[in-house]
């Protein structure tokens, strides 16, 4: 099924805030409605970003048709909604570029983006499975962070993809998923997604993810971005980076799957990008609190990014 759609002229989403517990569906009418369900995570993941960006745009091109103010500034507020997954500025952007062309060009864009991820995921699936074996041998125990399935990015997924690939191969020798903190991506999303498909996994905290690695518990990393920068930096899911390091001091591949729709040749590296910090009280109600949402993993950490149409080995001197 699809995390994201256009359903009889409105976006319906998966309500991610609501999982586990609940399977629910959120039907989006409004553009505030659909900027809050960006804001709140309701709808995350670059590749998903991107489709509720355009879609986005296809909403405010109909309610909007008559008034180019009130379009523009929609637009406008659907684009910063997030800061940091490059994808969702130029899903909509990419939709918006069609509004001289009426409602319905908008909105057929906005499917083509649609469609375009739930190919790119496909194609990921394929190539980071044959990479992963190539990297971490015949039946990899891969590490994974955040969520990056099909709640991510319409069907299937980035890196969680290439885990399922590798399952449906008969391959997988292992998964942990990283529980990512605060806001349990990995605990709640990927937990969620690995049971429905009947993939057997471990949860573990944020911080034993090195340990494990270190202990021999696992074969490779493999996770997604939210921004690819010109010179290889992998902005994602704040935690990243610890892997990163673990990932490096047990002598283990760290690879990266992310469609082309997340490699940004604009962003010269890590530094360039903004990053989002999410309030104190997803952390804690009695203390201060610094809560970065993001952080860079530098790319001299990362072994490979595989996309939809390339294999980057970073660890041989290619960049994006
Ligand atoms: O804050 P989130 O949940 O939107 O962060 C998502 C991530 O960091 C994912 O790893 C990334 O978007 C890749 S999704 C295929």
């Amino acid at each position: 099924m699809r995390t994201i759609d256009w359903v009889d002229g409105a976006v319906e989403i998966i309500d991610q805030t609501a999982l586990p517990g609940e399977l629910r569906i959120l039907r989006l009418e409004t553009v505030p409605g659909l900027i809050a369900a960006i804001q709140s995570l309701a709808v995350r993941g670059a590749p998903a970003l991107g489709v509720a960006g355009a879609f986005g745009v296809a909403l405010a091109a109909r309610l909007h048709a008559g008034d180019p103010d009130e379009l523009a500034t929609a637009v406008d507020r659907i684009e910063h909604a997030r800061p940091t997954a490059v994808n969702l500025a130029r899903g909509a952007r990419r939709a918006a570029a069609l509004l001289p062309r009426g409602a319905d060009a908008v909105l057929a864009e906005a499917c083509a983006i649609r469609d375009e991820e739930v190919a790119a995921s496909e194609a990921m699936a394929a190539r980071g499975a044959d990479l992963l074996v190539e990297l971490c041998g015949a039946r990899p125990r891969l590490l994974t962070h955040c969520n990056t399935g099909g709640l991510a990015a319409v069907v299937l997924g980035t890196a969680l993809g290439v885990v399922r690939e590798l399952h449906e191969r008969h391959v997988l020798g292992g998964v942990i998923a990283s529980e990512t903190r605060p806001l349990l991506q990995g605990a709640r999303l990927t937990s969620w997604e690995l049971s429905r498909w009947g993939i057997e996994h471990r949860v573990a905290v944020d911080s034993a993810g090195p340990f494990l690695m270190a202990r021999g518990e696992v074969d490779g990393v493999v996770l997604g971005a939210d921004r690819i920068c010109a010179n290889g930096d992998v902005v994602n899911k704040i935690g990243t980076y610890a892997h990163a390091l673990g990932a490096r001091r047990a002598g283990l591949p760290f690879v990266v799957v992310a469609p082309e729709s997340t490699v940004d040749l604009e962003t010269p590296d890590g530094a360039a990008v903004p990053i989002e910090d999410r309030g104190a009280a997803e952390i804690t109600a009695w203390s201060a609190a610094a809560n970065p949402a993001f952080d860079i993993t530098p790319h001299d950490l990362v072994t490979a990014i595989v996309t939809d149409r390339r294999v980057i080995r970073l660890d041989r001197g290619d960049r994006p």
